[in-house]
């Protein structure tokens, strides 16, 4: 290639082109309090110089999180509007979790002589969240889930397809009929780009590279946020008349026993609980069954949808034990729960955090594993060095989804309790989930709370007035003096070993299995760690490239997330779903059919509850 080549390709890289989407000129909307600008001045690089409240940079919608929530957002808040919309992202916007789902993505087509329908998709997806799940928004969701598969099959995602033409459908666990859509195991990546050519042909502006910081509030109405480039360190106001939160799960918090990105830091939940929002249902955190044995990346549910099984040391296909009729289709809390007593008792491979037990598709033959299954086949030769073709792959159960989140108010437009202020995708708490979600039940939620949530924000946006600047101003100051002091700091524990503390601690004390004492024991520790991180050392002093602040402010978020979940998850004195309590073996529907809520008072965590929604489904026993 030629020189010359070589620089266009440059210019053509996507980054590149997004940068040039981006609304611009970035820096010089990062403004200070006039009051503080000859300080800031003479820190070149945290502000803009010269820059004036004037220059705020303003949207109408400002959507945090570019996954497939974000992104469908983005393209609704556009839609039949004239708003100007953008995008915020703490990496490339299709490198979200969304790009890593698999299976497939659930939604009932009702094509001629299929027994499917609405009602049994709401009661799977009612009887799967262990009756946790609101059936008011289930029904909402399910209904509107069928349409989105329609809707992005015309937007060009590139679905699997059966022999006459239609869209084909697998099986996922725990639903009675095939409606799980799919494109082979790459399903999340196929949707993302769908969704995401459709953002940058309607216009969309991306902020790419900017760390969460804060949504202001002032006056009880959501006026922005404050984002930090991660690159350059300019920490910037954004002043919005609707923010949608879309910033995805918290199951980093396992730290590198989870299938999620990096970027799954739980920065918009955070956000949200220090705004003044409720997290909804912290506790149920899910556990996929088959991430790979050393790592906990994502082998999809399709593959036993698609007939894998699971087999012990002594070659059984175990689930007999736990699920007789629905085998390895039993739902994920089912299935993680037999693939760690498996272990426990002595029926697995290896010891401690290196057991395991196997995945077997050998049966299903090349043709159908290649056809199908591709990508699962592709992570076991780069993480096992295992062709799934000829030989059965190690795995175990991984963090991999959070149920719990955002507490919404209204389901119709994702609206949290904060005016100006919505939640949509895995970072949302509108109970669709309960306390324990099905597989391809993921990206459908995204692709309707999306939706909806662009809807709803363009719709209040358009009525909003010109939100106020001062609050949002202060809250960048702090964030910039929070830089200064927290960069400087030369004593204090590395944070990142507290990160690592703190994955541990999770695992022993929160993870599949839960006792009282384990949760006891949890919540002082992790209240331990947070003392210690307030006065941890950053280690890099620098303002460009400082990759060890974004971290230690992710490290901070997780801490405050995960002393939510092992409060509400030490108060549930229950087992339901993923959250099971080895001292309270039973489901209790007279004491805990309810939603947990954790909400920040001050330092202090405060629990409190509020009813699950019933509607025509009554709780009853559940078995598979
Ligand atoms: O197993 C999977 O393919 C994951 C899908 C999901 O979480 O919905």
């Amino acid at each position: 290639m030629s020189e010359h080549n070589k620089d266009d390709d440059a210019s053509l890289s996507r980054r590149t082109f997004l940068a040039a989407c981006a609304a611009l000129p970035v820096a010089s909307s990062v403004v200070v309090d006039p009051a503080v600008a000859a300080e800031t001045a003479a820190a070149p690089g945290l502000t803009a110089a010269g820059a004036s409240p004037s220059d705020l940079l303003t949207f109408d919608v400002l959507i945090i999180g570019a996954g497939g929530a974000g992104l469908r957002a983005a393209v609704y808040a556009m839609r039949n509007t004239n708003l100007s919309v953008a995008v915020v992202s703490k990496t490339m916007p299709t490198r979200s979790a969304t790009c890593m789902a698999e299976g497939g993505f659930n939604g009932v087509l009702q094509f001629p002589g299929q027994k499917d329908s609405l009602d049994s998709h709401s009661f799977d997806t009612v009887k799967g969240s262990d009756y946790l799940g609101d059936q008011d928004v289930i029904d909402f969701f399910v209904e509107k889930a069928s349409e989105a598969v329609r809707e992005t099959d015309f937007w060009g995602t590139p679905y699997n397809r059966t022999e006459d033409g239609r869209v084909a459908q697998r099986f996922m666990a725990g639903h009675q009929y095939p409606r799980t859509n799919y494109s082979a195991d790459k399903t999340g990546h196929a949707l993302l780009h769908a969704n995401f050519d459709y953002a940058v042909g309607a216009g969309v502006k991306f902020l790419i590279d900017h760390q969460l910081l804060d949504v202001a509030i002032e006056d009880g109405v959501c006026t922005g946020a404050v984002l930090r480039n991660v690159h350059t360190g300019v920490i910037a106001p954004v002043r919005a008349r609707a923010v949608i939160l879309a910033t995805g799960g918290y199951t980093r918090i396992f730290w590198l026993r989870t299938s999620t990105p990096y970027i799954s830091t739980g920065d918009g939940t955070a956000a949200a609980l220090r705004a003044g929002l409720p997290f909804k249902d912290p506790e149920m955190i899910q556990f996929h069954p088959t991430g790979v044995a050393h790592g906990g990346v994502l082998i999809t549910e399709a593959a036993r949808g698609d007939g894998g099984y699971l087999l012990n040391n002594k070659g059984e296909r175990f689930m007999q034990r736990y699920a007789p009729a629905k085998m390895e289709l039993a739902p994920r809390d089912i299935t993680a729960r037999a693939i760690e007593t498996e272990i426990r008792e002595g029926r697995g491979f290896g010891e401690g955090m290196e057991a395991y037990v196997l995945i077997d598709l050998r049966h299903l033959g090349r043709e159908k594993i290649m056809a199908r299954l591709p990508q699962i086949r592709h992570v076991g030769l780069l993480f096992e060095n295992t062709d799934l073709v000829d030989k059965p792959l190690a795995i175990r159960s991984t963090a991999h989804y959070s149920m719990g989140g955002i507490d919404v108010v209204d389901y119709h437009s994702l609206a949290t309790a904060i005016p100006g202020l919505f939640a949509a995708g895995e970072c949302a708490c509108e109970s669709i989930h309960g306390a324990n979600r099905l597989g391809g039940n993921s990206l459908a939620a995204a692709m309707v709370t999306g939706k909806e949530a662009g809807i709803g924000a363009a719709a209040y946006a358009a009525k909003a007035s010109m939100p106020g600047e001062a609050t949002l101003l202060r809250l960048a100051n702090q964030w910039r003096d929070h830089f200064r002091e927290a960069t400087s700091r030369t004593t204090g524990v590395n944070f990142v070993e507290l990160r690592d503390r703190m994955a541990k601690v999770l695992w022993d004390g929160m993870g599949i299995f839960r006792t009282e004492k384990g949760l006891a024991a949890a919540s002082e520790s992790l209240r331990d760690l947070q003392k210690e991180y307030a006065s941890a050392k950053v280690g890099n002093p620098g303002l460009v490239g400082n990759t060890a602040y974004t971290h230690y402010i992710e490290v901070g978020n997780m801490l405050s997330l995960a002393r939510c979940a092992a409060l509400a998850a030490l108060n549930r004195r229950e087992s339901r779903g993923a959250h099971t309590r080895e001292d309270y073996p039973k489901r209790d529907d007279v004491n805990f059919l309810r939603h947990s809520l954790v909400s920040l008072k001050g330092d202090d965590y405060v629990l409190d509850y509020k009813p699950v929604v019933i509607k025509r489904f009554k709780p009853e026993e559940r078995t598979y």
